[in-house]
Parts: C-alpha cells; sequence; structure tokens
C-alpha cells in the first residue's frame, strides 16, 4: 500500500540497504552506510577526474553534455548553503537542469498537500529529487514511496538525502572522506597543510604513513546531535586501525550516544571520550569541530544548557599552535564561535577545501547515480593524454 511505510522503517539497515540498489547499484542515496570501501574509492576517484576536467574547456563541455537530458528537484525545506549550493553546481556541471522548493509556503503543501504527494509530484516532472528535511527519515519513506511507484509501474526517480532531522548527513559523509583522502595522501598542492612535502613531514615524523587507517580522529562539539558526525563516522569505520576521540560536554544530549559508542567499537573503532579539547589536541590527526546545534534544543536542553561554559569546545590559535604539523582542521559548518575567523590562514584549516569538495563529490554521486562514471574514467585519460600530446603543458 502507498504511503505505509512503518514495517520498512523497523528493519535492520541491512535488510534497507538492499532495498535501496537497483541492478548491483544505489538507486537511492539515503544512509552513509550504504557506502563500502570499493564505492568510496570509486567515487573519490571520479570526484577527482571531474575537478580535473573542470579545469580545462574540453573537459566541461564533456561533462556539460553527460546529463543534459534530466531535471533535478532540489527540495530543501530545512536551511541550508553548501549542500543547497553544491548540489545545484554538482547538477550544473554535468548539464542538468535544477528547479527548486526551499520554501513550502509558497507550493501547494501551504494548501494542505501532503509531502509524499508533493515528492510523487516532483517525480511526474524531474529525474532526480534531492532533500533537505527537519523531518527524521522522510527521505527514506520518499525512497520507499518511489520504490513502490516502481512496483506498480509508474515513474520512480531516485531520491537524495540532503540531510534529514539529526540523524544522517550521507553526502556530507561523501566529502568529508573524500577530503581526508586528498589530504592523508600528501600529494595535492591544493590540499594543504601538503605545502609541506611528505617526505619532510616523515623526517620529521618517521612514523607518518599515508590514508586513512592508523588515524586519530576526534570530533569537538554537539555529538549527540550532529548528523554530519554520526554519517561521518560510519565511514570512518571502514579503515583499519581508526582511533576516535569524542570531545563534548557532559550533557545528556550533546554526548556521544550510547548506541553510536556500541557500534563502533563493534566494527574494531578504538573509541575514546573527553570534556576537554586542551587535554587531546596534541594526538589528534583529523579534527573535526561542529557548532552546537541550538535549534534541536527542547525546553529542558535550553533550561539545562543556560550559562554552560561551552569555551572547552572551541579552537583557539593557542591549541591550534600545538597540533601535529600534518594535522587536519574541518567543520562542516555553518560555524559559530567554535573556530576564530584567525585560524582561517592556518595551513592546517581546510573547512573551505572540504566545502569545494562537495561539489565535486556530489557530482561524482550523480554521475554514478546515473551510470555516466564510466564515460567520466574513459574519457578522463583521453582528454589528458591529448594535452600533453599537444604539448599544452601542465594542468
Ligand atoms: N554542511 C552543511 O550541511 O551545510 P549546509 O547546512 O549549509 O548545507
Amino acid at each position: 500500500m502507498l504511503y505505509d511505510f512503518e514495517a520498512r522503517l523497523a528493519r535492520p539497515t541491512a535488510l534497507k540497504i538492499a532495498d535501496l540498489e537497483r541492478n548491483g547499484r544505489l538507486k537511492h542515496v539515503i544512509f552513509s552506510r550504504q557506502f563500502n570501501r570499493e564505492l568510496i574509492d570509486h567515487l573519490c576517484g571520479i570526484a577527482s577526474m571531474i575537478q580535473d576536467l573542470a579545469q580545462i574547456p574540453e573537459g566541461r563541455e564533456f561533462l556539460g553534455g553527460r546529463l543534459a537530458h534530466l531535471r533535478a528537484m532540489l527540495y530543501f525545506t530545512q536551511p541550508s548553503t553548501r549542500t543547497f549550493l553544491s548540489f545545484m553546481a554538482a547538477c550544473q556541471m554535468l548539464g542538468l537542469t535544477c528547479n527548486e522548493i526551499r520554501d513550502p509556503s509558497v507550493s501547494s503543501e501551504y494548501k494542505g498537500e501532503s509531502k509524499f504527494d508533493s515528492v510523487r509530484m516532483f517525480s511526474s516532472y524531474f529525474d532526480l529529487i534531492i532533500m533537505r528535511t527537519r523531518e527524521p527519515r522522510l527521505a527514506e519513506c520518499c525512497a520507499y514511496l518511489m520504490n513502490d511507484l516502481d512496483d506498480f509501474n509508474q515513474r520512480s526517480v531516485p531520491v537524495v538525502n540532503g540531510g534529514s532531522g539529526a540523524d544522517e548527513h550521507p553526502t556530507q559523509a561523501l566529502l568529508d572522506v573524500y577530503t581526508a583522502q586528498r589530504c592523508f595522501e600528501f600529494t595535492s598542492e591544493r590540499d594543504a597543510p601538503r605545502r609541506i612535502s611528505f617526505e619532510a613531514l616523515r623526517a620529521r615524523n618517521p612514523t607518518l604513513k599515508k590514508g586513512l587507517p592508523g588515524k586519530t580522529y576526534c570530533f569537538c562539539g554537539d555529538i549527540g546531535r550532529g548528523r554530519t558526525i554520526r554519517s561521518f563516522v560510519n565511514l570512518l569505520s571502514l579503515y583499519s586501525g581508526v582511533r576516535m576521540i569524542f570531545v563534548s560536554p557532559e550533557h545528556e544530549r550533546l554526548r556521544l550516544p550510547e548506541e553510536l559508542r556500541a557500534r563502533l567499537l563493534q566494527s574494531g573503532v578504538e573509541v575514546q571520550e573527553s570534556r576537554d579539547l586542551d587535554k587531546v589536541i596534541e594526538e589528534v590527526d583529523l579534527l573535526y569541530m561542529t557548532r552546537i546545534q541550538h535549534e534541536w534544543d527542547t525546553g529542558d536542553d535550553k533550561t539545562s544548557l543556560k550559562g554552560a561554559d561551552l569555551s572547552r569546545y572551541w579552537l583557539t590559535q593557542k591549541l591550534v599552535s600545538r597540533m601535529k604539523e600534518h594535522a587536519v582542521i574541518l567543520h562542516p559548518f555553518p560555524r559559530n564561535e567554535e573556530i576564530a575567523v584567525e585560524i582561517d590562514t592556518d595551513p592546517r584549516a581546510l573547512y573551505f577545501t572540504q566545502a569545494r569538495n562537495g561539489m565535486w563529490i556530489r557530482a561524482a554521486l550523480i554521475a554514478y547515480l546515473f551510470d555516466v562514471d564510466g564515460a567520466i574514467m574513459r574519457t578522463h585519460p583521453k582528454l589528458f593524454a591529448e594535452r600533453h600530446d599537444y604539448n599544452l603543458g601542465n594542468i
């Protein structure tokens, strides 16, 4: 029966993940746990190729012709800057035409239309629905709705979760892992702090290795309500020898949830909790700062957080000066006071690069969903070989 999702929402994640695939590929993107190591590496590879192609006119023309026959609906009823704009830029790069609903009061939802009827209508006009909602699990339900339509031989399109409630933000996790991968390859000058060569770093720190395994990842701020953290740690837990330090206030809703801690331990992650960033800063390879997400405060939270000293969860220049030379500072943004603007010029502060990476990896994901990733893999070496053949210089 259409719109009857309760039983499906209650299933174990593994069954849900299978339900979001078609012909051995993801059809919908709802959970970060849909990405395995192989798919992450594939998407990161495609993202880097797209990034290269976008630098040259023939590459831009090629990319822009891939999906010019398709249209995307960006249904973002919860505020967003980066996810909305980077998805739009990614669509435009591949030639998709975009439309948007950001304010439901100017759509027929205002007249009482259900969100599910609205989403079904979007699927009548568009080929891809990317959605951000305050309601947890709405994107998941919309994916099941599309599957039901498929079963009834009705028009059905992929649904991509651009952030749902406080539970998941799978494409943010992709851009975070893409950024971390690039940083810990120590090859690209664009991904500072690689302004210092790997060899020079290794000379001063002989235990330093390339790659994500064996690193210490620290998450600081609102751990309990941070959907970006929840999704990113799922991907990091796929790598071996990973240690995670969660730094948050003692508060019940802000600290590491027990269910997440248990899952990480089960995946072989070494988990540590701290109440003070100052105590752990020197051990960290990647620091992931987050703001306190007051938009999720209940009346009780407002009372219990009133007057709390949250400055122990702010990154200061003094703390940064004690960080490892090769460490990386990320933040999903928006930021409040937890990272002072003065830190932005430190070569380890990579949150603007991280945000830009969102455009490349989201373009890679869309290319994959519409099966043009193979064409990108074939064309990238060809265009770049031609450029070198014509001696057009380095790119
Ligand atoms: N990181 C992130 O999701 O940012 P926006 O809320 O601006 O999309």
